[in-house]
């Protein structure tokens, strides 16, 4: 079969690699029909995992079941899954507690385990034609539907990062009524924003520099995107909050000055490759997001930490972040008595019911998905999305799809048009 391999430093290359077998009778084989590409894939892409060559990427996969080993049970030959990027065995201490991010039993090396990740144990990725996926009666998601439905890029989302963005909001203790700061408006953050306002949240605001990216974000109710290459995203959050902080100070005349003018909810959707503020896309600074989170949340406020930090970054850009140790505002933050989550999200915990929003009609994460191609595309894919340009903000492979066509999306009055490249 073929596959998207990792060979170095921004190069990937589609190869033929030998098909997967079922190796225990709990596994399954999943026949690809959409895998899309993260941006955890861009850690790897760039050099800054402990990934090696030859690994086969792809941690977000849909498809249809080819083949099942004899204890498989709940999942059959022909059914449409989608599969969480943590790879879970359903019963260790975490599982059972619905850690499945932090699964005790399939990963030789650490806790949790994952599909095509460095560190996260000895299975390849599904930017392939064909997958393995253990433990499948557990780890498969049933969708209703048929391959290439027009719920297909819906659901590929239901893999990451639309639990992920759901987790986000949940770290960050999101309620009716909230205020939001979300940093970062990839994939991730666009979708921590649409979890924000299914949640309820009353003003959601979005931080980035990519045009497109701030463009997207009009798509989500009542969501702000704010430009850090503008000034400081936390003064312009401060500035918009004034308005409907002054209205609520009169509602409690006897609360003097500007205590809080910040949010309650803040999100960390950039993680260690984040941009200093005074240098967009241009310089990183890892701890810069850190320290915009601490400053824009109000005192007794909450933070969600989703973008990734690692304990190694071979490229860090100093000695510190190349041991995974970052510099915040520990005493600011302790001060004003926040609330820190962090981690992997626990993608099985949240799948069931956002999958339901989608059928239900409440939810089309899709809106992001900027690119579908062909397998054969994906070089080119990788290093614009790397680049963040073009419009690359979700990309989504299509296996079964031949040759080098690229469907983009265009937005024509409202309409979504698609033209070839
Ligand atoms: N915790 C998890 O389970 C989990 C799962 C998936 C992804 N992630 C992580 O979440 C992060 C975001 O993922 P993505 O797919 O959206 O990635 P992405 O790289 O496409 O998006 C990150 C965005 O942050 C923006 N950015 C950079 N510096 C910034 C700054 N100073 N302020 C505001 N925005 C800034 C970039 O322009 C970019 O648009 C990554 O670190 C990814 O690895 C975590
Ligand atoms: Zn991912
Ligand atoms: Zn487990």
């Amino acid at each position: 079969m073929r596959a998207v391999v990792w060979k170095g430093p921004r190069e990937v290359a589609v190869e033929q690699v030998s098909d997967p077998k079922i190796e225990d009778s709990n596994d399954a084989i999943l026949r690809l029909t959409t895998a899309a590409i993260c941006g955890s894939d861009l850690h790897m892409y760039e050099g800054r995992t402990q990934a090696q060559p030859g690994q086969i990427f792809g941690h977000e996969n849909l498809g249809v079941i080819e083949e099942v080993g004899s204890s498989v049970k709940a999942i059959k030959k022909g059914d449409r899954v989608v599969l969480p990027f943590n790879i879970a065995c359903g019963w260790c201490f975490n599982c059972a507690r619905q850690y499945t991010n932090a699964c005790l039993t399939l990963n030789p090396q650490s806790h949790g385990a994952g599909f095509g990740y460095s560190g996260l144990g000895p299975y390849p990725g599904g930017q392939a034609e064909f997958l393995r996926v253990p433990y499948a009666d557990f780890n498969c998601l049933k969708l209703p539907g048929t391959p290439m439905d027009e719920y297909e890029d819906d659901f590929v989302l239901l893999a990451d990062i639309f639990p992920t963005g759901y987790h986000a909001t949940e770290m960050a203790k999101v309620g009716p009524g909230d205020t939001v700061a979300i940093f970062g408006a990839g994939p991730v953050g666009l979708l921590a924003a649409l979890s924000a306002h299914l949640r309820g949240a009353s003003e959601i605001y979005v931080v980035d520099c990519v045009p497109d990216r701030l463009n997207l974000v009009h798509k989500i109710p009542n969501a702000t995107p704010i430009d850090f290459s503008q000034g400081d995203p936390v003064e312009q959050i401060f500035d918009l909050r004034a308005e409907h902080r002054r209205s609520v100070q009169d509602l409690r005349p006897n609360h003097p000055g500007d205590k809080m003018p910040g949010v309650m909810c803040s999100i960390d959707a950039v993680g260690y490759e984040a941009y200093a503020d005074s240098a967009a896309g241009e310089r990183q600074d890892p701890n810069q997001v850190l320290n915009n989170v601490i400053r824009v949340t109000n005192p007794t406020g909450h933070v969600g930490i989703i973008g990734v930090y690692f304990p190694q970054d071979p490229r860090g850009v100093d000695e510190q972040e190349k041991q995974g140790k970052f510099t915040m505002a520990l005493g600011e933050a302790w001060n004003r008595g926040l609330s820190f989550e962090m981690g992997q999200a626990p993608v099985k915990r949240y799948n069931v019911y956002l999958r339901d929003l989608i059928l239900a009609g409440r939810a089309r994460p899709s809106v992001i998905v900027s690119h579908r191609i062909s397998i054969d595309e994906a070089p080119n894919a990788y290093e614009q999305f790397d680049l963040r340009q073009n419009g690359y903000t979700k990309v989504v492979i299509k296996p079964q799809m031949q040759g080098t066509a690229t469907v983009k999306r265009g937005e024509v009055q409202g309409e979504v048009v698609h033209e070839r490249v």
